[in-house]
């Protein structure tokens, strides 16, 4: 038999992919741009859709997105459990983590390897970024010498409102000795996924984790080392992309982000909260569900096995069996 076609794999699964959910009896809903929260009691089920999100709109779905995206997460949770612990009660479905619903620390802990995206920016205005003082001349993407970490409080704009160490403990925003296992659980985390990563060719450049706090206990929460968490950048071509003055090989999104500048230059990337949103094509849609597939196999080490089913119906199923439903 000759295998089938990925591109047609990728096709077929067009009209299963899973845009939104309605599941009343899970609990109280919270709809995230891209995952669906239920919460009843202590448990949280947290399902990862097909939405794809781009400049702050979710554009469209792209198949098997939501399940690689939980099960990369899940990987790392396992991998890195005995490190520290997280809220994963059990994975009953690809796109469906239960974890224990934690009363969550204000403040998300930023872990830095390389200097980019918002602290670059800082840095080249002569400003910090959580009170962080970096040396005088480091270029834009440069490694640094030292991991730093760039406490933030959710703003509700979305964009983050960096604050300094000093701050959260002397306005008791966290415990002093929670923030400590805070800080150490983040460099544990840290360390151990950007080992697992060179290994794969692969650079973890900066990631947020989010905590929470379960019976007295410290939880790693939300989601870690996933594409929407973290910047990862490919390893081999970095020192000479450096060296020239040109931007790492990243992984993912960006693609989309200019193929829809391209295409729709009127539109993006400045596109109203009430604009619609245009067609986007079959193609794109393909190349993206195979960058993920890559970024897949990237972190995780092992190749992406799509199978092509309705991911809805799927699901209901498994969350029946595991009497969640
Ligand atoms: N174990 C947990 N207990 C309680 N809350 C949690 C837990 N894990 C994650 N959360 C919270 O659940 C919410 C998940 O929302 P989600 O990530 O889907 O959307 P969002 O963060 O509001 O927006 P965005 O789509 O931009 O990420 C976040 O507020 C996160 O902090
Ligand atoms: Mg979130």
């Amino acid at each position: 038999m000759i295998p089938e076609n990925i591109d047609d794999i990728i096709r077929r699964q067009f009209d299963k992919t899973l845009n939104s959910t309605n599941f009343t009896a899970l609990g109280e809903f919270y709809e995230g741009k891209v995952r669906d929260n239920y919460i009843k009691g202590d448990v949280r089920i947290i399902i990862a859709t097909d939405r794809l999100s781009a400049f702050d709109r979710v554009i469209t779905t792209i198949p098997f997105k939501g399940q690689m995206l939980n099960q990369i997460s899940s990987f790392w949770f396992e991998k890195t459990k005995h490190l520290v612990k997280n809220h994963i009660i059990t994975i009953p479905d690809p796109n469906v983590a239960v974890v224990h619903q934690c009363e969550m620390i204000p403040v998300e802990m930023i872990v830095r390897a390389y200097i980019t995206g918002s602290a670059w920016r800082a840095y080249t205005k002569g400003e910090t970024t959580s009170g962080i003082i970096l040396p005088k001349g480091l270029r834009k993407n440069q490694r640094l010498d030292d991991i730093i970490l760039t406490p933030s409080t959710k703003a509700e704009s979305g964009h983050d409102i960096y604050i300094s160490r000093e701050k959260i403990l002397n306005d008791n925003m966290v415990d002093k000795d929670i923030y400590a296992q805070m800080e150490e659980a983040s460099y544990k985390l840290f360390k151990f996924a950007q080992n697992y990563c060179y290994k794969n060719d692969l650079i973890l450049v900066d990631t947020k984790y989010e905590f929470g706090l379960k019976d007295g206990e410290l939880l790693v929460t939300d989601e870690i080392h996933t594409q929407d968490s973290s910047r990862f950048w490919i390893s081999n071509s970095y020192d000479e992309r450096l060296a020239k003055g040109e931007e790492p090989e990243i992984l993912d999104k960006e693609i989309f982000r200019g193929w829809l500048m391209d295409t729709y230059p009127d539109i993006f990337p400045n596109i109203a909260p009430s604009q619609k949103i245009p067609p986007i094509s079959s193609q794109i849609k393909i190349e993206l569900a195979k960058t993920y597939m890559k970024s897949y196999k990237k972190i995780t080490g092992s190749e992406f096995k799509p199978e092509v089913s309705d991911v809805k119906e799927r699901m209901v199923k498994n969350l029946k069996k595991a009497n969640y439903l």
